[in-house]
């Protein structure tokens, strides 16, 4: 059945504002974007599609009014309302229950299907995917929250990973990149000038992240079975993996400046890819658009 699309149409004609290929030069800092936050990026066009090598990053804040969480609530399967149960702080629960029906309501503007008719599957580590069979172009998508923000990531028939993190100075330790980044990552990181270290810190959590995420084997992944590259003036990218010499170079690594404070990086199969960037109008998690799913 198909959803109500009105609530993905732009407020002005601009598509192409957010676009990054893959073959553009990174700006000085490495960062896509130009560290703009996402509120800057284009809304969707009209007829939402995804086309070839295109990679769609979506961003939004999921701090939603109590009657809306309701709302939303109410278009969750049992086992969705059963996960969002399980969150001890009622904060994290409405996150989690904002952050699904956004993924419904994009998955569903793309499939132009209802969005409370999307099934998902999982794999054993956790990592959903379209259990759907309205999903004939094989979309797969992949998301990430820190606090109130969440990013988004659709590909047609690779795999594809996103992470985004809130800057915490206090985590950006030489005992936390000791705990979680490789023995190479480790050398660069003691390599930089205290002033360089917090950024790379944070680069290179999300860029792994981003990376075992994409695989879809989490923390089974061990974090230093492979190395990402972390230095400010080092282009993204894997480096290393541990199982397979040419497993780096199957996979692009792009940081995306989303919102000053956050870093968030994207890993994507594959290095012929053209990067568009969205916010989620806010009109998609409103009553009206909600009562439609
Ligand atoms: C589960 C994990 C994939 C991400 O967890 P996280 O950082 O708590 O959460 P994020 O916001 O990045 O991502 C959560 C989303 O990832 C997706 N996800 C879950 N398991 C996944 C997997 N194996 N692969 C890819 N995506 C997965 C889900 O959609 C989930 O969202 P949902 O819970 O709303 O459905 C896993 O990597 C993890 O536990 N990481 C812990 C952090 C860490 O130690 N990182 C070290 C980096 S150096």
């Amino acid at each position: 059945m198909l959803r109500d699309e009105s609530q993905f149409r732009p407020a002005m004609c601009e598509t192409s504002r957010g676009e990054v290929r893959a073959n553009d030069e990174d700006p000085p800092d490495g960062c896509t974007n130009g560290g703009r936050s996402f509120s800057e990026w284009p809304l969707p066009p009209d007829d939402l599609k995804l086309k070839g090598n295109e990679i769609h990053i979506w961003a939004t804040w999921l701090d939603l009014p109590g009657h809306l969480i309701s709302r939303c609530s109410a278009i969750l399967t049992a086992d969705e309302e059963e996960r969002a149960g399980r969150y001890y702080f009622e904060r994290d629960r409405n996150r989690f229950i904002a952050a699904r029906v956004c993924l419904r309501a994009l998955l569903g503007a793309y499939l132009k299907v209802k969005s409370r008719d999307i099934k998902f599957s999982y794999n054993q580590y956790g990592k959903p995917s379209l259990a759907d069979p309205a999903n004939r172009e094989e979309i797969n998508f992949n998301l990430a929250h820190s606090g109130d923000l969440a990013v988004y990531g659709f590909t047609l028939g690779r795999q594809i990973g996103v992470d985004v993190e809130q800057i915490r100075p206090e985590y950006a330790s030489f005992e936390a990149a000791h705990n979680y980044f490789s023995p190479s990552e480790v050398a660069k990181f003691g390599q930089l000038s205290h002033g360089r270290r917090q950024r790379a810190f944070f680069d290179c959590w999300t860029r792994k992240e981003a990376f075992i995420k994409g695989i879809g084997l989490g923390l089974s992944l061990g974090l230093d079975q492979f190395d990402v590259s972390l230095a400010p003036d080092e282009r993204a990218a894997v480096l290393r993996t541990a199982w397979d010499p040419l497993a780096a170079l199957r996979w692009s690594l792009v940081p995306v400046e989303v919102m000053p404070g956050y870093v968030a990086a994207v890993a994507i199969e594959g290095n012929d890819w053209d990067l568009r960037l969205w916010q989620v109008p806010k009109e998609v998690l409103t009553e009206g658009a909600i009562k439609l799913m």
